[in-house]
């Protein structure tokens, strides 16, 4: 190898009394203390347009952590031109030399950037601190590092040649620019997106999540202090409906690079599949959207266990990881002392301010989320039954509480539909009609990201297996559906879930490349 084998980041503990939980303490207190603005960068350039829009902290929504600037038409057009001028150079860099701009950056995340990116996750996107570190330290520096491991093995991968010929594969850029669009619950999303194609050679818009506009704006300025030359990413914040609009239509769209809603991908294909005739190369569309994720319990289960995996796997984060556990089939032997578990976990767990490091569910991320989730406690109420939590609480952030919700319908509302929060909906089956239940919760997954089977019957593992292989494109035996590390376990769905193209892969890479093969006669 010629760059060094990557290895994941060890997360650190942040314990009490500890040098590094101090100066996280320390950058948050800062951070808390200040409204900073946020501007445009095109060609390298701040741009401010004066049209404003606000970064509130969730779990305090008055309090503003940042005015941003919101792109103008003209605007997204001049970074469309700011990244074609880009490209000009940077499509001509050593692969190497662009792969040292991601390795610098990581190793700027183990060091000073690291408190940065964790605050900026904390109080803007109202993670606890270890979800924080898991994201914007840890995963994001995976991301940089395999990514450059990946690019590494596939540039390498030659075909056969002999003494008369000579063969090579050229794995040329896209010609024109990715537009990538990043969701506001993963950091280090945040920084792939838009990173992955940059590494192999492409040049990008970036059109960030208004709701992780903190962090987001900080590891622009990560990847610009590492070295990334201007113009290569151009960041541009705003209304997503009038940036899209132009970037989806325009001659030079070579990629989508998207993580979101399912709704939003799908207007994404049609808007490109309506403009077919005008683009120079078949658009590269690329995108990991929507889930329901599932935990099903075969009543060999260790119940634990499975207690265990389904509060962790339901509430982290406040139930806003797209792989996280909003509905579980557990068969009716086990429920009682499983339910009896869940609510004796429930009652430990602290809801709160994230500042507050002893808290371990935070507020969801915004108004609308609030809303939303507010009326699914309420049709749980009228239509189902509340097993542990179901309150909800706006006077400050916008807390909703973790809840259990228990259907017999297997076909309720709340068991089938994305609610993206902390609301897991479970539906207790008859221990004889575990095969069934296997068909049902495959026949209920439009979506197939996450899901997971708990079993201590190696035979029932296996026919989970079967029975659910389309329906998740990660799955686990015995352990919650969240928490998929970069180079362990490359993350994706299918169906309604995405294109699956794992995200942190060689086969991701292999979407930002377009192949020239060359043979040479001598
Ligand atoms: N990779 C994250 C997880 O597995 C989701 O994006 O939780």
């Amino acid at each position: 190898r010629r760059v060094p084998a990557a290895v994941n980041e060890p997360v650190r503990s942040y314990a009490p009394g500890s040098p590094e939980r101090a100066a996280l303490q320390a950058r948050l207190t800062q951070m808390s203390n200040e409204t900073i603005e946020i501007p445009l960068v095109i060609g390298g350039r701040r741009i401010q347009t004066g049209d404003i829009g606000t970064v509130n902290n969730p779990c305090d929504h008055q309090q503003v952590l940042a005015r941003y600037h919101r792109a103008t038409p003209a605007l997204v057009r001049e970074a469309i031109e700011a990244a074609a001028t880009a490209s000009a150079d940077w499509a001509r860099w050593r692969w190497e030399d662009r792969a040292a701009v991601f390795l610098r950056a990581a190793e700027l995340l183990t060091t000073t950037w690291r408190d940065t990116l964790n605050a900026a996750t904390i109080l803007g996107q109202s993670k606890t601190v270890h979800q924080a570190e898991i994201d914007a330290a840890c995963e994001l520096i995976d991301f940089f590092r395999f990514n450059v491991q990946f690019a590494q093995d596939l540039y390498h991968e030659q075909p056969l040649s002999d003494h008369a010929m000579w063969n090579q594969l050229d794995y040329r850029p896209l010609e024109g620019f990715v537009y990538a669009v990043t969701p506001f619950n993963f950091t280090a999303i945040g920084g792939n997106l838009p990173g992955a194609p940059a590494l192999m050679g492409n040049v990008v818009l970036w059109k960030p999540s208004a709701t992780a506009l903190l962090s987001s704006w900080y590891t622009m300025q990560l990847l610009e202090e590492a070295g990334l030359p201007p113009g290569v990413i151009n960041f541009i914040p705003g209304d997503a409906a009038m940036i899209s609009d132009i970037a989806l239509t325009h001659r030079d769209l070579a990629g989508v690079h998207f993580t979101g809603s399912t709704a939003v991908f799908n207007s994404m294909w049609k808007t490109i599949g309506g403009n077919m005739n005008q683009y120079r190369s078949y658009p590269r569309i690329v995108g990991e959207t929507g889930g329901k994720d599932f935990i099903v319990a075969h009543p060999s289960a260790d119940p634990q266990a499975l207690a265990v995996g389904m509060v962790r796997g339901a509430f982290e984060y406040q139930g806003q990881k797209c792989s996280a556990a909003s509905r579980a089939y557990v068969p009716a032997s086990l429920w009682p002392v499983v339910k009896e578990k869940c609510i004796a976990m429930m009652a430990e767990i602290k809801q709160g301010d994230v500042r507050d490091f002893s808290n371990f569910v935070g507020a969801v991320i915004d108004e609308r989320a609030f809303t939303r989730l507010k009326g699914a406690l309420d049709d749980a109420r009228a239509n189902a039954s509340i097993v542990a939590g179901g309150g909800s609480d706006s006077s400050k952030g916008w807390f909703i509480q973790p809840t259990i919700v228990e259907t017999k319908d297997p076909s309720y509302r709340l068991l089938c539909e994305e609610l993206f929060g902390p609301i897991l909906t479970v539906h207790v089956y008859e221990d004889a009609k575990w095969k069934e239940i296997l068909t049902t919760v495959d026949a209920t997954s439009p979506y197939a990201l996450t899901g997971a089977v708990f079993s201590r019957d190696r035979h029932a593992v296996q026919e989970a297996m079967v029975a659910l292989r389309q329906s998740a494109g990660n799955f686990y035996v015995n352990d919650k559906p969240t928490g998929a590390v970069v180079g362990q376990q490359p993350f994706g769905g299918a169906r309604g879930s995405g294109t699956n193209d794992k995200a942190g892969s060689k086969s991701n890479l292999m979407r930002w490349v377009s192949t020239r093969t060359i043979k040479e006669t001598f």
